[in-house]
């Protein structure tokens, strides 16, 4: 079976897995490990922001995120229906509302014309997501957050390595939040990191890491435990060094596709706009004009040829049986969207004949 994505490891993270074993440093009371320490900075350094904050998942990160930028009950925070559930769940945690708003068809993310005109005197955050790897339209969600005095938090969890008008992911958010779920263009197992600019909002993330302590035993805040573990970082140093090479064979493969895939006009390809870096985390592609059934019908026959797809998303966060009581929503975009794409493989562990395998089946059952 070819895998949607599988985690690109070697002998580099083995080694440096037993490494910080035999050291015995398995972790930091405040989460600031030697290992943690080195990953925040190259990480930092990766995507130029003044401080980046490691914590054991993008979930974990998106949490703090919102507590930082002072999300409270009685709140409202704007987000599209069509991400990982995490996004919504963890404004639910910080006490205030998910308010769900439709996407643009082309780029499957948030619309920010629909963001101003859910925007109430309770609002106190946009979250957008970059969606599949392609960076949400940040420049107008920029200008209506300042216009309204409102925090954006990106969720850049499937971003690493994309960039929006040659800036990296999150440059135009106040904070922003990745993951390096075993599925994302680069690992920790799980995992996650905030990066900001904000001096006062970095401290803070660092104490809502651990209990809200500045020193042990002494909690100046509500905080948890999001401490990432030293083998984590350890990993995430050498995947990081990885990351490059990564996203160059995710690019190869995207094109080869395309090439291939451009030869049928049932699909709606993924795009790369002007001025945008995709970090191709999913090559999502949309059967048009069809209903869910025949989309789930290819699907089926791709994995009997030994292809995996996958859906993001099936459901909605808005459909799903939790979440319908934060407000009925016709989110028509969102809802067309979850019926008719599906995303083919194209991580590093893809061979170009592979890719052209793909490509062909997929022709073939479109025929
Ligand atoms: C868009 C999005 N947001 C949030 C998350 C949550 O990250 P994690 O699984 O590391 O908690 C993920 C990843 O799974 C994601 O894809």
């Amino acid at each position: 079976m070819i895998s949607t994505n599988v985690p690109q490891i070697g002998k580099e993270e083995i080694e440096a897995v037993v490494k910080v074993l035999k050291k015995g440093v398995l972790t930091h009371g405040l989460g600031a490990g030697p290992m943690v320490k080195k990953f925040e900075t190259n990480f930092a350094k990766f995507v130029k922001t003044e401080h980046a904050i490691a914590v054991n998942s993008g979930t974990a990160a998106l949490h703090a995120a919102l507590l930082v930028a002072g999300t409270k009950p009685g709140d409202e925070v704007i987000l599209p229906s069509f991400t990982f559930v995490a996004t919504a769940e963890m404004v639910v945690m910080a006490g205030a509302k998910p308010v769900f708003v439709d996407i643009d068809p082309k780029t499957y993310n948030i619309s920010p014309n629909e963001i101003e005109k859910a925007i109430t005197k309770k609002t106190k955050a946009i979250i957008p997501v970059d969606l599949y790897g392609l960076p949400a339209d940040m420049q107008p969600i920029r200008e209506i957050a300042d216009k309204h005095g409102l925090s954006i938090i990106e969720d850049a969890a499937q971003a690493h390595g994309a960039t929006y008008k040659g800036k990296p992911a999150g440059a135009l958010a106040d904070v922003a939040c990745w993951s390096f779920y075993k599925s994302k263009n680069m690992t920790t197992g799980e995992g996650g990191m905030i990066t900001t600019n904000n001096d006062e909002m970095a401290g803070n993330m660092r104490f809502i890491r651990s209990h809200g302590e500045k020193k042990k035993y002494k909690s100046l805040m509500l905080g948890h435990n999001y401490r990432m573990p030293e083998i984590e970082a350890a990993i995430g140093c050498v995947q990081l060094q990885k990351l490059p090479k990564f996203l160059a064979k995710r690019r190869e493969n995207a094109k080869r596709l395309a090439e291939k895939l451009g030869k049928t006009e049932h699909l709606q390809l993924p795009k790369e706009p002007k001025g945008y870096k995709h970090s191709w985390y999913l090559y999502t592609v949309r059967l048009k004009d069809t209903k869910q059934k025949e989309r789930d019908m290819i699907i089926e026959k791709l994995r009997q040829k030994g292809i995996e797809t996958g859906v993001y998303y099936v459901c909605p966060i808005h459909l799903m049986p939790y979440y319908s009581k934060f407000g009925k929503y016709r989110l028509l975009e969102t809802e067309k969207a979850s019926k008719q794409v599906f995303s083919l493989p194209i991580h590093p562990g893809v061979t170009a004949e592979q890719i052209d395998f793909i490509g062909e089946t997929v022709l073939h059952l479109l025929r």
